[in-house]
C-alpha cells in the first residue's frame, strides 16, 4: 500500500492474532498477515487529483500464496454491465494462478464472490437479496468465503450496510482492488474479522493481470477506465475513478494477440470511450487515432461501447467510415430530449447538438445502425419534457435502446433534488417510451427480409439446439439452421423473418454478396 491510497481510505492495520486458519496448510504464514481494514469514502472517490497514472507490469503471485487454490473451486457471479463481466474475467484468471477451479454451481464453490453493480436501485436489491440467501449456505458450508465486489463495494453506504446486517460475509474489495485479490482472500481465510479492502481513490493501471476469458469468439478489451463527466444522476465516477487511458501500444498489442488467437470480434471498453487518450499529456492520440491503428489489424469486427456524444469528433467520424473491421454501429446515450433535463443532467450537450452529430453520423455512415440509452422520469420531469424525449426518438428513429426510470443514488447531485414525478407517471412514461422503441425496432428489422447478412455464429440458440445463433455487424440477433461446424465462423444467411428484435434466415453459399450489414 502506498501513501496515496493510504490517504484514500479509513485504515486500520492490526497485526494477526495467532491462531487463525491456515490458508495453505501447516506452515504459519503469520508474520505476513496483516488485518487490513480500508472503507470507502466517497468525499475522496469525487476528488480528481493531478497524479500521473503509473502502468504497471509487476503483477505476480508472491510464493507464499502459490497453491493457495488447490483442491478448492470458485464461483463468481456478475451483475451489470460489460465492464464488470470483463473484471470477472481477470478475477477468474488470477484464481485459477492461485489453483482454484471454476464452477459453475455455488453450492460447490469454496469461495462465491458477488461482482455487483450499482448504476440503480434494484441492481443493489438483487445482490442484497443474494446475499440473504446466501447465509443458510454459509452455515452449512462455514468454509466457504463469500466475499462482494464491484461497484457496489465502493459506496460507503453500502459497506456500512453489510458491515451492519451481512456478518456472514468475509471481505468486501472495490474495483481498484482486483490485483489485490490473491492478499484479500489470504486475509480472509487467516481473520475472523470481515477484510474490507476498497480504496477510494484509483490507483495504477496494470498491465499483466491473467484473464480468464469466456469464450473463444468474441473479447472485451478495456481501453480506459473511470469517468470525469460527473452527469448529476450517476455513481460511476464515484465508483470508477477518475478518466485513465491504457497506453496505445499495450491496447495494440492486446488486440494483435487475440486476432492471432483466433478471436473474430473485439469490443472495446470504457465507460466514455471516446474521451480516450484526454488524459496523456506526452502524447497527442486519441479514440479517432486508436480506431485508425487498430482498424489496421487482421481480425473481422471491432466494436466499442459506451460513448458520449460530447466527444464524438469529426476524426473520430471519419476513422469510423473508412469500416473495414470497424462496425456500422454506435451507441450513443442520449439520456433525454429535452435541453432542460440535458442541462440538470450536466449531459453539456443540447437537444440540437445531438441531433447535429447524428446527421454528421449519418453523411458519413449512411446506414449506421444507432442505439442509445435513455432515463425517464428525472426529478421534476414534465409531460412536456418527456414528450420531447419522445420526439427525438422518432426523429433519430433509434435501432433500439436500453430504457430506465431514474434511480437516485446516494451521494450524486440528482439525489438531492426535490422530485414532484410520482413513480406511477414515471412507469406510464417507460411503458410509452418502450412501446416506441418496439414499433421503431419492429419497423427496422422488416427491412432485412429477403436480404443476406454476415452473421458471427456464436453457438446454438437458448431455446433450440437445432437452431445457431449470432449477431450481424450492426448487432442484430439471428437465428438460423446450419451445421455445428459454422460455429466461430462468419457465414451468410438470408433473412426469411423479422420478429421485433431478432431475426430469422437459412444459411446461403459463402459466394452470395453480403446486401445489408
Ligand atoms: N438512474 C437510472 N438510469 C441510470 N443510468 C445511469 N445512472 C442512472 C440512474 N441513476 C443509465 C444511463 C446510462 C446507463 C448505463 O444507465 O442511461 O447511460
Ligand atoms: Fe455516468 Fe455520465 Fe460517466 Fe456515463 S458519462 S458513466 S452516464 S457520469
Amino acid at each position: 500500500m502506498n501513501e496515496q491510497q493510504r490517504a484514500s481510505g479509513k485504515i486500520t492495520t492490526e497485526a494477526a492474532p495467532a491462531d487463525k486458519k491456515s490458508a495453505t496448510g501447516e506452515k504459519d504464514y503469520s508474520k505476513y498477515f496483516q488485518r487490513v481494514y480500508i472503507a470507502p469514502s466517497l468525499k475522496d472517490a469525487k476528488r480528481r487529483g493531478k497524479e500521473a497514472v503509473r502502468y504497471l507490469k509487476d503483477f505476480s503471485i508472491p510464493d507464499h500464496l502459490r497453491g493457495m487454490g488447490d483442491g478448492r473451486k470458485f464461483y463468481i457471479r456478475t451483475y451489470g454491465c460489460q465492464m464488470n463481466e470483463h473484471d470477472t474475467e481477470v478475477m477468474a484468471g488470477i484464481f485459477m494462478e492461485l489453483g482454484y477451479q471454476p464452477t459453475e454451481e455455488p453450492e460447490d464453490a469454496d469461495v462465491i464472490l458477488l461482482n455487483t453493480c450499482a448504476i440503480r436501485e434494484n441492481a443493489e436489491n438483487r445482490v442484497f437479496g443474494e446475499l440473504g440467501h446466501l447465509k443458510s449456505l454459509k452455515r452449512e458450508k462455514p468454509d466457504l468465503l463469500l466475499g462482494v465486489c464491484g461497484c457496489m463495494a465502493q459506496e460507503e453506504s453500502v459497506v456500512n450496510k453489510i458491515l451492519e446486517k451481512h456478518q456472514h460475509v468475509d471481505m468486501i474489495f472495490g474495483t481498484h482492488n482486483i490485483h489485490r485479490l490473491p492478499h484479500i482472500l489470504y486475509e480472509a481465510y487467516m481473520s475472523k474479522e470481515m477484510v474490507v479492502e476498497v480504496w477510494s481513490k484509483e490507483g495504477d493501471i496494470i498491465e499483466n493481470l491473467p484473464k480468464a476469458r469466456k469464450g473463444n469468439i468474441k473479447a472485451w478489451v478495456n481501453i480506459m477506465y473511470g469517468c470525469d463527466k460527473f452527469c448529476t444522476y450517476c455513481i460511476v465516477p464515484y465508483t470508477r475513478g477518475k478518466e485513465r487511458s491504457r497506453r496505445p501500444e499495450d491496447i495494440i498489442r492486446e488486440v494483435r494477440e487475440l486476432a492471432a488467437q483466433g478471436y473474430k470480434e473485439i469490443t472495446l471498453l470504457g465507460q466514455n470511450v471516446n474521451a480516450y487518450g484526454k488524459d496523456f499529456t506526452d502524447i497527442q492520440y486519441r479514440f479517432g487515432d486508436l480506431m485508425d491503428d487498430l482498424r489496421k489489424i487482421d481480425i473481422p469486427r471491432i466494436r466499442f461501447t459506451t460513448s458520449h456524444p460530447r466527444d464524438f469528433d469529426d476524426h473520430l467520424i471519419e476513422v469510423l467510415a473508412k469500416r473495414g473491421n470497424l462496425v456500422e454501429h454506435i451507441h450513443l446515450p442520449v439520456q433525454s430530449g429535452s435541453n432542460q433535463i440535458l442541462k440538470i443532467m450536466a449531459r453539456k450537450y443540447t437537444r440540437e447538438q445531438y441531433l447535429e452529430l447524428v446527421r454528421k453520423i449519418r453523411a458519413a455512415i449512411p446506414d449506421v445502425s444507432l442505439t442509445t440509452d435513455i432515463i425517464v422520469g428525472f426529478p421534476n420531469e414534465t409531460d412536456e419534457q418527456f414528450e420531447e424525449t419522445l420526439s427525438l426518438y422518432r426523429e433519430v428513429e433509434f435501432d433500439s435502446a436500453y430504457t430506465f426510470i431514474y434511480s437516485p443514488r446516494e451521494g450524486t447531485p440528482a439525489a438531492r433534488m426535490k422530485d414532484n414525478v410520482p413513480m406511477e407517471v414515471k412507469k406510464e412514461r417507460l411503458e410509452r417510451l418502450n412501446k416506441l422503441v418496439s414499433e421503431i425496432s419492429a419497423k427496422k428489422m422488416k427491412e432485412y427480409e429477403g436480404k443476406v447478412v454476415e452473421v458471427l455464429v456464436e453457438g446454438e440458440s437458448k431455446t433450440n439446439p437445432d437452431v445457431l445463433s449470432g449477431y450481424t455487424r450492426k448487432n442484430k440477433l439471428v437465428h438460423f439452421k446450419g451445421p455445428k461446424s459454422a460455429i466461430g465462423q462468419l457465414v451468410k444467411v438470408k433473412i426469411t423473418e423479422a420478429k421485433t428484435w431478432t431475426l430469422s434466415g437459412e444459411m446461403v453459399e459463402e459466394n452470395v454478396p453480403v446486401e445489408v450489414k
